[in-house]
């Protein structure tokens, strides 16, 4: 069984997807982290993420490289946005995330393009989504308890602008496939999104 998770930065969907993940017993792929290992390459290569020949080349990342610290940090992830715009990256990343999603049993993906792209077979889709208000404040708490004094408001337009890039992108924008169910968790705390995803899998599986 496929479990695709999608959404945008901050939304809650990659607490969901671990939970999902834990729930049915599957394995799972922050495909964000792979994005954001390609950004944080081109930024050590001191590439230019807006060329695709850089951005082609930050997919050579190592393995190591996944669990760096850095590549949580609000910088890195301007910068994964900023790679992900390019056809040949999204093609260099897509048979990684597809032979992960085809692999026996299952799996749960969160992205961006999973529904749509990666594994527009998947059995249950979630579109997981929140105001860029509550994201910002969220991603906000996230940097405090990291000890980052960030500005709020530099936060909601650093959202803004990636939301922006992600959706208006030509390839594989971010967009809830036509079959995704939608939950909105702008008023939700961690508990209820999880446990509002998990009722709308266990429904979906039960049709
Ligand atoms: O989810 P996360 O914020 O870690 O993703 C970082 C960036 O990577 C996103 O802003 C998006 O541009 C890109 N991304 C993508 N497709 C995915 C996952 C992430 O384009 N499946």
């Amino acid at each position: 069984m496929i479990i695709a998770v999608d959404g945008p930065t901050a939304s809650g969907k990659g607490t969901i997807a671990k939970a999902l993940a834990v729930h049915f017993k599957l394995p799972h792929l922050d495909t964000g982290l792979l994005y954001r290992a390609v950004g944080r390459q081109v930024q050590l290569n001191s590439g230019n993420p807006e060329d695709p020949r850089d951005a082609l080349a930050g997919c050579a990342f190592p393995g190591a490289l996944l669990e760096d610290e850095a590549l949580r940090s609000e910088e890195t992830g301007g910068f994964a946005s900023r790679v992900s715009v390019h056809p040949v990256v999204r093609q260099a990343l897509f048979e990684r995330q597809r032979t992960f999603a085809m692999q026996p049993g299952g799996a749960v993906l969160d992205g961006r393009d999973i529904g749509t792209v990666i594994a527009p077979e998947a059995e249950i889709k979630l579109f997981i989504t929140a105001s860029v208000t509550e994201r910002a404040k969220r991603r906000w708490l996230e940097m405090q308890g990291r000890e980052l004094d960030l500005d709020l408001r530099e936060i909601e337009d650093d959202i803004a602008r990636r939301d922006a890039r992600d959706i208006g992108r030509a390839d594989a924008p971010l967009k809830a496939a036509p079959d995704a169910l939608v939950i909105d968790t702008t008023h939700f705390g961690r508990d209820q999104a999880v446990e509002a995803a998990i009722e709308a899998a266990e429904e979906a599986l039960s049709r």
